[in-house]
């Protein structure tokens, strides 16, 4: 029976629950489960494991070692994550779809991926791999587009256990190739390149330096565009001309549940990308578990996520997530506005999407220019629409429960990090209540705490977990344990991992918790819509301007993006202000980071405020932009120089700052 445009929740005191519908539905809708599962974290986990993914041998040394601040988790047991996403499900779903490929062009059929294919694909492809002498602990990094090939090729890296790493597309050829030279990675696949808003986007053409300063051994090349990029003998190859030859079977490694299952490198709070190593075992258990409760994910549901492969949300909600569970997936191409801003919509109605998850910049986006859209396409497939990636303001939240939801579902905000691997803090649809702005409580059984700075229970301060844990979290920073101790574990010493966000705990309650508010970093890291950036990597790129002699990057509030980096800028003597010199520190940040890091402000400065010690203070750069408060000025040994910066910010804050009138 078709539950189209059925009322999945109902409100209650102002606020939304599910409804008797939602709640039969549900996998999990007694509350009850928060306190179960605390009792004893470690058999919850243990039980989950067993129940949701298949082990070659289950017979783990122990559930989980903890020897602070590093975990381990089912070592001793052996799985793999190609033969869960494929293998196990390939006896009762040869032809179910398990990837619904949606290209850019409109031209262009959709391609469905069953069960069958993949299982033949991918073995076919790890036996490129190996054949390319590719082989287990190897890091292969990608540089890929939103591709079925994509997804074959990462599923491929699992099942022979290489560690893909995969960088976003809109980083840079000298992103890809920091990446590749920290991991040690010796062969890069991408694409010729893909379509995004209309246009074929070059790809292998432009990593051809990297590849060279990096002394790749080899490159495997997937032809999406007939771009015919420009290839090297002997190091790159087609795809197409290497997989009919090799071998056709190839069977799942079996990996330790400990082993390393890939690297996911992400901005950190210095100027080097950090690559965060995920396991096998445990990352695998998280995620099933996450995608099944979160998403109240059934056999028959149509997901459609919209996060790049090149984000942890894409690894585990776009890609293994869904098929850990033997479901469907939608996988888009291209832009949310190619060719009009109806694409989402149509891409929902036409596949009969069950679930919806997406990111509160994307909405925004959307919101501002075409508000009524989703009017004009029957969205009553939906049953939970999902948010991620920085808080969601309740004006865009109603928006997209009215308008998307028809408010007939709720919305699960879902709170988490790339290093928690999967979704830790949200509402559950059985269970709710869906507050605008409000994320959730923590998945059972997991610790969620928000301290103040001498670690006591406080209503607003930095967003800690405690044990419990969850056996998804990183395993550590590939080839740095300082750097891993350093940034998540000594706040609060080597028991508690510090998120670097700020929370609040609100009054709202289920299962005995209240539901926290996530408000944003606390320390140096920029969301720009969405995507986390370094205000140190960003900061290093601009460096690399001849006329630059010094520079503070601050995230400046954007209406759709969230923030923008916004560079403060001193030039060294001589050197004048003009255009140019702004397009060369454009260029030099998207060469050196990415299109994603393009700079939203640039003020050319004479001078920033900092301590006795040297340090520029940010926080007077950040309350100049957002129109707060300074504080006390004298804590900066120049406070004289804030009458320029304000003037140049066209500060209106309430702030007296001498000698400046807004
Ligand atoms: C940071 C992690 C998690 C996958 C996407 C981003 C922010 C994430 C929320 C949310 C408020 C959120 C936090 C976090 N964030 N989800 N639902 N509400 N803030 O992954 O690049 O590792 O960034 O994104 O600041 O620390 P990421």
């Amino acid at each position: 029976m078709s539950e189209k445009g059925t009322q999945w929740i109902e409100k209650k005191d102002g606020v939304y629950w599910p409804s008797e519908k939602m709640k039969e539905k549900a996998f999990v809708s007694d509350p009850g489960i928060y306190r179960e599962a605390k009792e004893n974290p470690k058999e919850f986990w243990a039980e989950r494991a067993k129940e949701l993914i298949d082990w070659f041998d289950d017979d783990w040394n122990y559930i989980q070692k903890w020897n602070p601040p590093f975990f381990r988790w089912f070592e001793g047991a052996t799985t793999n994550l190609s033969y869960n996403c494929i293998d196990r499900h390939i006896d009762d779903k040869k032809d179910k779809p398990a990837i619904i490929w949606e290209p850019e062009p409109l031209d262009e059929e959709k391609k469905v991926l069953t069960y069958g294919d993949l299982h033949r694909e991918v073995q076919k492809f790890a036996n490129v791999l190996k054949e390319l002498g590719v082989e287990k602990g190897d890091a292969v990094t990608f540089w890929m587009p939103m591709i079925p090939e994509t997804a074959v090729a990462a599923l491929a890296c699992q099942r022979i256990g290489a560690w893909h790493s995969i960088v976003y597309t809109a980083f840079s050829p000298e992103a890809v190739r920091k990446r590749m030279d920290d991991a040690g990675s010796k062969m890069l696949i991408t694409a010729d390149g893909f379509y995004r808003r209309g246009k074929a986007v070059e790809l292998k053409d432009r990593i051809n330096g990297a590849l060279e300063k990096v002394d790749a051994e080899s490159c495997i090349v997937v032809n999406r565009a007939d771009l015919e990029p420009e290839m090297v003998d002997g190091r790159d190859h087609f795809l197409s001309n290497l997989k009919d030859s090799v071998d056709q079977s190839c069977e799942a490694e079996e990996l330790d549940a400990e082993d390393i299952g890939f690297l996911l490198y992400t901005s950190g709070t210095t100027g080097k990308p950090k690559g965060i190593k995920h396991s096998v075992g445990g990352y695998m258990v998280q995620a099933a578990l996450s995608m099944k409760w979160v998403f109240d994910f059934h056999d028959d549901d149509i997901f459609y996520s919209t996060a790049d492969i090149g984000w942890i949300t894409g690894h585990t909600y776009t890609l293994y997530g869904p098929l850990i569970h033997g479901g469907t997936t939608v996988w888009y191409e291209g832009s949310p506005d190619y060719p009009n801003l109806e694409r989402w919509w149509e891409i929902i109605e036409e596949n009969e999407a069950t679930q919806f998850y997406t990111a509160p910049t994307a909405l925004r986006m959307l919101v501002k220019m075409g508000k009524d859209l989703p009017d004009k396409h029957d969205l009553s497939s939906l049953r939970i629409l999902g948010s991620v990636g920085e808080p969601i303001d309740p004006e865009t939240w109603e928006w997209y429960f009215n308008k998307v939801g028809g408010g007939r579902c709720p919305i699960v905000d879902t709170y988490w990090q790339t290093e928690t691997g999967g979704i830790l803090l949200t509402s559950l649809p059985g269970m709710g209540p869906f507050v605008p702005g409000v994320a959730g409580v923590p998945l059972p059984p997991v610790n969620y705490d928000i301290l103040d700075e001498r670690a006591e229970p406080t209503d607003k301060g930095a967003v800690v977990i405690k044990e419990p844990f969850s056996p998804g979290m990183l395993r550590g920073v590939y080839k740095s344990p300082d750097k891993y101790k350093e940034e998540y574990w000594s706040r609060y010493g080597d028991k508690i991992y510090f998120s670097g966000d700020e929370g609040i705990v609100t009054e709202y309650e289920v299962g005995g918790q209240k539901l926290l508010k996530i408000v944003g970093r606390m320390d140096d890291l920029l969301e720009v819509a969405g995507h986390r950036l370094g205000t140190a990597e960003l900061e290093d790129a601009v460096q690399t301007v001849d006329e630059v002699a010094e520079v503070a990057v601050v995230g400046k509030p954007h209406d759709v993006k969230g923030e923008v980096p916004a560079l403060f800028v001193m030039l060294i003597e001589g050197a004048e202000p003009s255009d140019g010199l702004k397009d060369s520190i454009v260029k030099a940040v998207r060469r050196e980071v990415g299109p994603v890091a393009t700079p939203g402000e640039i003020y050319f400065v004479n001078d920033l405020p900092e301590t006795e010690s040297g340090k520029v203070i940010r926080r007077f750069l950040r309350s100049l932009l957002e129109d707060e408060e300074l504080g006390d000025m004298r804590t900066a040994k120049n406070p004289e120089c804030l009458k320029e910066l304000a003037e140049k910010v066209g500060y209106s804050g309430p702030q007296e700052i001498p000698g400046y009138s807004s």
